[in-house]
């Protein structure tokens, strides 16, 4: 993936009236999103179905703040954050997440995820604290500041 282009700086900012939903197979596997979700990613549904989730990972999330994320789920529960997303030209979107599973007569079948918009304080905030949590896990710098 080329990093490298002004596109990963552009901000795309997530309407304040729409929910941005997925679902995934119990191994992280898009299975269904909605319209919203492919208009904001940059992808086509049919583009997205199959893929692994991590398809719109950004270079700026800590690893931390995901194995938080798939821990919580095996562990049973619902888990909400803060996440930085790639879209399918590099640029950028601020959500809240939230995942949990989704039972079919009692049996875990799959995970879904809503996700509504974040203030800019929130983005700053957490862009700052993610940062941190890279550079103290040895994980990769924020990447503007080799362009
Ligand atoms: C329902 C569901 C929704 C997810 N949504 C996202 C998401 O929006 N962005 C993201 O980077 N990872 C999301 N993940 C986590 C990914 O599966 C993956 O763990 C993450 O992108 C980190 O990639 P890695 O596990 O390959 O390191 C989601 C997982 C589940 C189960």
């Amino acid at each position: 993936m080329e990093y490298n282009r002004s596109e990963f700086l552009i901000e795309t900012v997530v309407p304040e009236d729409e929910l941005i939903i997925s679902r995934t197979d119990l191994q992280g596997i898009i299975t269904y999103v909605n319209e919203t979700f492919a208009a904001i990613s940059g992808y086509t549904s049919e583009e997205l179905i199959g893929k692994p989730h991590n398809v719109i990972r950004h270079p700026d999330m800590p690893s931390a703040v995901f194995k938080d994320l798939w821990q919580t789920l095996q562990a049973g529960k619902k888990w909400g954050g803060y996440v930085k997303n790639m879209r399918s030209d590099t640029g950028f979107y601020w959500v809240y997440a939230e995942v949990s599973a989704v039972y079919k007569e009692g049996e875990l079948v799959e995970y879904k995820s809503i996700r509504t918009p974040i203030r800019s304080e929130e983005k700053l905030e957490y862009q700052k604290r993610y940062d941190a949590m890279r550079r103290e896990a040895g994980e990769r710098e924020r990447i503007v500041k080799y362009m």
